[in-house]
């Protein structure tokens, strides 16, 4: 399969073939994402709850994205890596949002980077990445790193004025430069709509039909614990899976039946009767 790039994403949304998606935070996980084939590895600010164990987005800082993504990137050949600039990392300034998109490129290899928002900061941010010639995807609707005030992790666009302001937000982000936009947990008809206005291609997330789709791989993978939101679909129960594996480990360590001999190193006679001695 040949690099995916951004011309190459184009020409997929250009001829309707949908974009996919995943996230990855280590090696493990974005060789599952190179050996399936997907289009673009997120690696998402999402490590923050899925890897590293935090209540929500805003707890994990830079260095802690910037080792996810070294990692990630070691397994990722073929499709575009793409890095979350966690929250605090691009607050400040336009120089701080620059300085920090740089690290993602030198320091992981990234190919884009993703920035939540369309606050006149938030735009004025984005302009200042692409102008350094870091490619930058939108995302707007439901933006976790500033889910307090949004009231929680809940839909977005489903009255008249929220609707309105998510349409005002992608088109905003279009203007400003983004190659591409990540919508979630918008009203999928609202999404329909906002799309007749926009060029660049559209990945959903709880967004209905778009040009391309993401979702968070232990969420699909049914590794996550707990509920899931109403737009993940789960593929797989492998974390009911990585248990009994484990439990089954434990059972035969207390019983004795692990390790067999054919997991044991065999030495001659004369070897052990040397130590013995
Ligand atoms: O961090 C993340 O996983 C994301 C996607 C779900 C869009 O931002
Ligand atoms: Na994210």
């Amino acid at each position: 399969r040949p690099k995916v790039t951004l011309p190459r994403l184009r020409a997929l949304a250009a001829e309707a073939t949908p974009i996919v998606m995943v996230t990855a935070y280590d090696f493990a996980s974005g060789r599952v994402a190179e050996r399936a084939g997907v289009d673009i590895v997120l690696v998402g600010d999402s490590g923050a709850q899925v890897v590293l164990g935090h209540p929500d987005t805003t707890s994990v800082t830079l260095d802690e994205m910037l080792t996810l993504a070294k990692a990630v990137r070691r397994a990722v050949h073929t499709p575009l890596v793409l890095c979350d600039l966690p929250f605090g990392s691009s607050e400040l300034s336009d120089e701080q949002a620059v300085a920090t998109s740089v690290r993602f490129v030198h320091e992981a290899g990234a190919e884009a980077v993703k920035l939540e928002g369309a606050s006149p900061a938030r735009l004025s941010r984005l302009r200042a990445i692409v102008e350094a010639g870091i490619p930058v995807v939108g995302h707007v609707g439901l933006t976790p790193q500033t889910a307090t005030a949004l009231g929680g992790l809940r839909t977005q666009g489903r009255t008249v004025d929220e609707a309105l302001r998510v349409a005002r937000d992608a088109l905003a982000v279009q203007d400003a430069g983004a190659c591409a936009l990540v919508i979630e947990a918008v009203p999928a008809d609202v999404v329909a709509e906002i799309r007749r206005a926009l060029r660049i291609p559209v990945i959903g997330i709880g967004a209905g039909a778009a040009d391309g789709q993401v979702l968070v791989q232990h969420d699909l993978l049914g590794i996550s614990e707990g509920r899931v939101p109403t737009f993940v679909k789960r593929y797989a129960d492998l974390g009911k899976a990585m248990v009994d594996g484990v439990e089954a480990y434990a059972r035969e360590v207390r019983d004795g039946h692990f390790p067999a001999v054919e997991h044991t190193y065999p030495a001659s006679a004369d070897v052990v009767a040397a130590v013995r001695e």
